[in-house]
């Protein structure tokens, strides 16, 4: 029989708590709000990874704002990496022709999927596209995104929870976490890796 995950025990390492996340999600909205200064902003969020982070920085937004959402799905990729071959799950609600457009992630990895969405966005004339991204994962870039807003920049391990999953589990953890190479490797990488 297949174990049933230990959402907790999986998590080898908290690499970010609830009151860290919370701390720079206000900060985060602060600025926004400075920089929008008073002009209504759409936040698309990019699903389902960016679902809490999403949910926490519009109420930290002081601004008038509305918000749409879209599905992507990268084709071909492994479990844990994204293959560069973006695929609309769901495409926006509205229109944002003239709009002040904010992209809201959880995590840049190689960039490819933003890369696709910002000249997928773009087609679509707003008046300003910028990102915002809760995590930041640069050493695996493979295409440069220039970035608005970043939370936090982390090192090249794989992390779960706010969102972030691995076989969809694990995005209701409050915090972000290191799941334990033993979790997503056979025995032999996860010795590879130190465990
Ligand atoms: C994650 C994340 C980004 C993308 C980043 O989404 O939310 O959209 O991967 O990776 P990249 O920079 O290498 O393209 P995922 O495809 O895992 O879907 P999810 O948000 O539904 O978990």
């Amino acid at each position: 029989m297949t174990r049933a995950p230990d959402l907790h025990a999986d998590v080898g390492e908290i690499l970010l708590t609830e009151e860290q996340i919370a701390t720079r999600v206000a900060e985060l909205g602060r600025r926004i709000s400075e920089d929008y200064a008073g002009r209504p902003v759409t936040l698309v969020s990019v699903l389902k990874g960016s679902l809490p982070f999403m949910a926490d920085l519009m109420r930290a937004i002081d601004l008038p704002l509305r918000i749409d959402l879209m599905e992507v799905s990268s084709y071909g990729g492994g479990a844990t990496e994204s293959s560069g071959l973006v695929r609309i799950l769901k495409d926006l609600s509205a229109t944002i022709e003239r709009e002040d457009v904010l992209i809201v992630e959880d995590i840049i990895d190689t960039g490819l999927t933003l890369n696709y969405l910002v000249r997928y966005l773009r087609g679509k004339n707003p008046a300003t596209l910028r990102i915002c991204t809760l995590l930041d994962k640069p050493a695996r870039r493979l295409v440069e995104i220039p970035v608005d807003y970043i939370g936090f920049t982390i090192p090249d391990q794989f992390v779960v929870g706010y969102g972030l999953d691995y076989g969809e589990l694990y995005r209701n953890l409050r915090f972000v976490g290191v799941l334990r190479p033993e979790v997503y490797a056979g025995p032999a990488e996860a010795e590879v890796a130190g465990v």
